[in-house]
């Protein structure tokens, strides 16, 4: 079997409003469209998706949070309503979705052989979150390639953001490990939005785009410094300012996708790809992209 590896990893953020806004067949709520700048951003990463073909798609959701340990999806179909506790709303989306269960156990063993507790999900009746199914969906429409789902561990909440962030770090490594011995070609989603301050009212018509615009100005400027560096490839100069930019933009990357995805995919100091960047409800949202395939952007 030929090593696998990570082709790509894309940071693929999931405001509900952005399934709402497209009116998929799986979701109840109808719209009259909206955001219209962060779905097109999606449509071009799904192009380059479609472009990578990849066997399997990993995404780490802010929203299916785990007191203790790391917990990985662990039921070969699932299926079943997923609704936004804040949004009921926008998003009663009803997901089927195949796993794959066999490079999740693996991601599981990887993570406790490196000392974090990890954890099967095997409920058939699981409910999976709406980041996971906003994610997914956003990326992949047709839901037509298997995936892998990790909870988010709450530590940077119950620890600090430091302790927190550097077991989502050994949490990359353990898939980056997982990843390689499977053989499959793996595409990496990490589903956060930037800064996260938001309104606390929603217009009268949720998608009346005369209502959004950034909440914070200063939140805004974060996000716009973080995407700069990342656009120049200078991955190390963010991983040392994300714990001022957590701080001070709310940023949900807390909550570990980002560090997760990059630790897997060996901090690569290579540009990232923006597809595009806008707001929802106020908090700043980048679809990027790096295409780990490309020669000069191979890592070792
Ligand atoms: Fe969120």
């Amino acid at each position: 079997m030929p090593k696998g590896e990570i082709i790509a990893g894309f940071l693929a953020p999931h405001p509900p409003h952005l399934v709402y806004a497209e009116n998929p067949p799986q979701n109840e709520a109808r719209s009259q469209g909206g955001w219209e700048q962060l779905r097109w951003a999606y449509e071009r990463a799904r192009k380059s998706l479609e472009r990578l073909k990849p066997d399997v798609l990993l995404v780490h959701s802010p929203h299916w949070v785990t007191q203790l340990g790391h917990h990985f999806l662990g039921v070969p179909q699932l299926r079943g309503k997923s609704v936004d506790p804040i949004f009921p709303n926008l998003f009663r989306y009803n997901f089927e979705l195949e796993v794959d269960v066999e490079l999740a156990e693996a991601c599981c063993a990887q993570a406790r052989e490196l000392g974090l507790v990890g954890k099967m999900m095997r409920n058939p009746n699981f409910r999976v979150d709406y980041g996971t199914i906003t994610t997914l969906h956003m990326i992949r429409p047709q839901w037509d390639i298997p995936i892998v789902g990790l909870s988010a561990n709450n530590s940077p909440y119950y620890l600090s953001t430091e302790a927190g962030l550097e077991e989502m770090a050994l949490l990359g490594l353990a898939t980056r490990r997982a990843i390689e011995q499977s053989g499959r070609r793996a595409v990496l989603l990490a589903s956060n939005t930037l800064c996260h301050w938001h309104f606390h009212e929603e217009p009268a018509i949720p998608e009346d785009m005369s209502q959004e615009h950034p909440k914070s100005y200063a939140g805004y400027q974060w996000d716009m410094r973080i995407i700069e560096l990342l656009r120049q490839g200078r991955t190390h100069e963010v991983f040392e300012l994300l714990p001022s930019f957590i701080q001070e933009a709310f940023a949900e990357v807390k909550s570990g996708a980002f560090t997760w995805m990059f630790s897997a995919m060996g901090y690569p100091e290579i540009p990232g790809e923006l597809h595009g960047y806008g707001t929802v409800i106020g908090t700043g949202n980048a679809v990027m992209e790096w295409d780990l395939t490309r020669p000069s952007h191979a890592v070792n």
